[in-house]
């Protein structure tokens, strides 16, 4: 039932703030010890003994997966690499000694996911090497799946049923249950001192509050400027570090439900090559948050504008409203966060277009909700 939404995809990206609460009253109940705050299913030899993590995934899961890495290596000290699952299967790497292989799918059915999965069990399995045992994790939306069925570790992310094929609340929750596995390790190592676990999880505790206040704001700032990019053919994505994997997202979902041609590079990479494309006919999008990397952004920025490139901002700065065409503004949060709240207007800014041009934003051509073969 769409409620008084035009379509699934707006109403699940309204239900995001309900997402994130149920994730925080699962995951990070306010009754726990605050150095150690999170109730998630991960087992102490895994939490003890894991060197590394390999995170195999599809999409915008894939995004979530990195999104993830980042805050496993930056925040927790675990090294992470994340794989394409369908590149995983064929080209897997040599095979690492305490390692932790998560599994990330919505849907918990994606054919090259769950292949990938199956191939390193058997894998390290076969080696009868201690060393090289098999320690795995899932996370998905669906316990009732194949992940549900094959994983011995699931974390439930508990969204709800997304309908829309383009993953919204979903991706939300794979993010979040990044942070509570990020904290988790960071507080069984020791990796951070307690008050800033403590500051983390109150930023987290934030967000659904954060994400109402922001879906109402961009909601209407995306319908409004969404025939402006009726006849846009190509749009590029700009985010560095944390934010890099939402640039990719966001030019995904664009793709996806809008048919319009979008990339998301890091955007120190733009001088590298994609900025020979820019005109005043290809608007950047840019994340630019406050935090390691937000000068940095703001001059790759620059020489997009100074290309004639329409500038469309994800910004906490009101004074960053002139170098912006159209800014998107989120609250002062850490940067670590950020990226929760950062995917929403580009999530909106895609469905608005695609609405706008009275495409099928839930059933877009050619796609499906879950992609069951290879
Ligand atoms: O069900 P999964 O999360 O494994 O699906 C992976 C991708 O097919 C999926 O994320 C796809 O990219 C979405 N349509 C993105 O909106």
């Amino acid at each position: 039932d769409k409620r008084n939404f035009r379509h699934f995809m707006l109403k699940e990206i309204y239900e995001q703030p309900e997402t994130a609460q149920q994730w925080i009253d699962r995951f990070l109940p306010m009754d726990l010890p605050s150095e150690n705050p999170i109730a998630m299913p991960v087992s102490k030899s895994i939490l003890e003994n894991i060197e590394q993590i390999q995170i195999l995934a599809c999409g915008t899961s894939r995004h979530a997966g990195m999104v993830g890495a980042y805050l496993l290596e930056q925040f927790a000290g675990v090294p992470t690499k994340v794989y394409f699952a369908s590149e995983f299967r064929y080209a897997p790497p040599p095979l690492s000694p305490h390692t932790l292989t998560i599994g990330v799918s919505q849907s918990g059915e994606t054919a090259d996911t769950l292949a990938a999965l199956r191939m390193e069990k058997e894998r390290r399995d076969s080696t009868q090497d201690p060393n090289f045992s098999f320690h795995q994790l899932g996370i998905t939306n669906r316990v009732d799946s194949s992940f549900g069925r094959e994983l011995e570790n699931v974390i439930d992310i508990g969204s709800g049923i997304e309908i829309g094929v383009a993953a919204t609340k979903t991706f939300l929750g794979q993010m979040l249950s990044f942070y509570g596995l990020t904290i988790l390790f960071a507080s069984h190592r020791q990796k951070r001192k307690s008050q800033e676990i403590l500051d983390l999880s109150n930023d987290l505790r934030l967000i659904p509050k954060q994400l109402t206040n922001l879906i109402k704001k961009h909601d209407s700032l995306s319908k409004e400027i969404a025939h402006l990019f009726v006849e846009t053919k190509d749009v590029i994505f700009l985010g560095r570090g944390i934010n890099y994997p939402i640039a990719l997202e966001g030019a995904l979902k664009l793709k996806e439900i809008s048919y319009i041609h979008a990339q998301g590079y890091p955007a120190g990479e733009l001088k590298h090559g994609p900025i020979a494309l820019l005109d005043q006919h290809v608007p950047v999008v840019s994340i630019a948050v406050p935090g390691v990397v937000y000068e940095k952004v703001l001059s790759n920025s620059q020489e997009a504008k100074a290309r004639d490139a329409r500038l469309i901002g994800v910004s906490t700065h009101r004074s960053e409203s002139e170098m912006f065409d159209e800014l998107f503004t989120i609250p002062k949060v850490s940067e670590w966060v950020s990226p929760l709240l950062t995917v929403v207007p580009l999530q909106l800014f895609s469905y608005h277009i695609a609405a706008h041009k009275g495409l099928d934003v839930d059933q877009p051509r050619n796609l499906a909700k879950s992609v069951t073969v290879e």
